[in-house]
């Protein structure tokens, strides 16, 4: 199949292994519902990135990790081990980053509608904070420490991009709604002067313009913004008379969900960006990056049992003890997983079926469409695929159902 990957994900026997183990039977021996992740898939995602950015720069690269894509504490040590960063948006996840044994130094806060106890407790971890509003700089000047580095969330004024308005950060509005992020980038020069003023150091200057893009298009606009904010960094450390350490280009980079969408052309990206830097003629030290989705999508599943099967008017209903309370991506934003019956894997996709969740809502479904798939009965197990990324951290107890359970191999 289209989503097999070599030592990670495949058909065998008929039936579908992650990392060398048949799903089925890790679903029946762990329980379900369960996200299982590949460690192995994580840290080769990271190293891709990495090496094909370091192709193009001498620069330092920090990649710091968006970990609200996921959270699980082995992730985490993986990722330390392989020298991340890590980018927080809670002081909870700024908490977990450092448990794991994360250096304050590489963990960098870029928090919206921030209230004073989270830049308290922010601060006081010494981690350095991304400024997303005047507000947040002006309370930060009270509560943090003098001294304390910073850097500037600018809006580059360009559209952004993402797989859903609701991911989509830049510019003034997304499908109507007024974004909330960033500072607009005629006013990063004032902010910039605020910042050292309030006796901070602007260490950088960040943007991210939505989640999930990888068409040429996309990434074209994005160059566009790396244009911008290049050229709003020259005009910065003109005015403060100093240069400033880095540029942190976000996050964003998509993944494959369908069979007809690309692989994200990884290397075009890194080649564009770097191209850019280099032609800016600015002294940075180090470039900076954020994916969360691109590290972690593709290393896990989520399985979840069929418990229960009916005809409705014809059609076929399948439900799962599962539902959007613990994979909320298909009712938040409509997006498509694939759906593979573990143990029937090889077999010919031969019904169209609906799969539901166990939750009381009409939008409680993993198929917006019915799905073509061999034909699916109780007791089987499912997989979802690319449910790495924003899966588990964003699963809630509603209806009092309990978290689902996470394995790492
Ligand atoms: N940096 C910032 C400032 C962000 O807001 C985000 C994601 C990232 C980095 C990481 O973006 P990524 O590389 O993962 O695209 N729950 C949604 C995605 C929300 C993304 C929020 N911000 C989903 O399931 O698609």
């Amino acid at each position: 199949m289209w989503w097999e990957v070599p030592n990670h994900l495949k058909i065998k026997h008929g039936e579908l292994y992650i990392a060398g183990k048949s799903a089925a039977k890790l679903g029946r021996e762990a329980g379900t519902p369960v996200y299982v992740y590949n460690g192995k898939r994580v840290v080769e995602n990271y190293r891709r990135f990495y090496s094909t950015l370091k192709k193009y720069t001498e620069r330092e690269l920090r990649v710091c990790y968006a970990m609200k894509a996921n959270s699980n504490p082995d992730i985490l040590k993986l990722l330390k081990k392989e020298g991340a960063w890590v980018d927080v948006v809670s002081p909870e996840e700024a908490e977990r980053a450092l448990s794991v044994g994360f250096d304050s130094e590489k963990v960098l806060f870029t928090g919206t509608s921030v209230s004073n106890s989270d830049l308290k407790r922010i601060s006081d971890m010494g981690i350095m904070v991304n400024i997303d509003s005047v507000s947040e700089l002006k309370r930060l000047g009270r509560i943090g420490k003098s001294g304390m580095r910073v850097s500037i969330r600018m809006d580059p004024g360009i559209n952004g991009s993402g797989h859903s308005w609701k991911v989509t950060t830049a510019g003034r509005s997304s499908h109507g709604v007024p974004i909330k992020f960033s500072i607009p980038r005629e006013e990063v020069l004032d902010v910039a002067r605020m910042c050292e003023s309030d006796s901070f150091r602007l260490a950088g200057l960040h943007i991210h313009v939505g989640s999930n893009w990888r068409t040429n298009e996309e990434i074209s606009e994005f160059i566009n913004a790396v244009d911008l904010v290049l050229d709003t960094a020259r005009q910065v450390s003109r005015a403060l008379g100093h240069e400033l350490e880095f540029i942190d280009l976000g996050g964003g980079p998509g993944v494959r969900y369908m069979e007809s969408q690309k692989e994200f052309p990884l290397d075009e990206y890194a080649r564009q960006i770097c191209k850019r830097i280099d032609g800016s003629h600015l002294s940075l030290n180090a470039i900076a990056f954020e994916p969360g989705r691109y590290i972690v999508a593709d290393s896990g599943i989520m399985l979840m049992e069929v418990v229960d099967v009916k005809k409705r008017y014809g059609d076929l209903i399948v439900g799962v003890n599962s539902g959007f309370n613990h994979m909320a991506r298909a009712a938040m934003y409509d997006s498509y997983h694939e759906i593979i019956n573990c143990a029937k894997a090889g077999k010919k996709a031969d019904t169209h079926v609906v799969i539901a969740g166990n939750l009381c809502e009409t939008g409680d479904v993993f198929t917006k469409e019915p799905r073509l798939m061999p034909k699916p009965e109780e007791g089987d197990i499912l997989a979802i695929h690319n449910a790495g990324a924003y899966g588990y951290t964003m699963a809630s107890r509603y209806n009092l159902r309990d978290l689902p359970k996470e394995i790492v191999l």
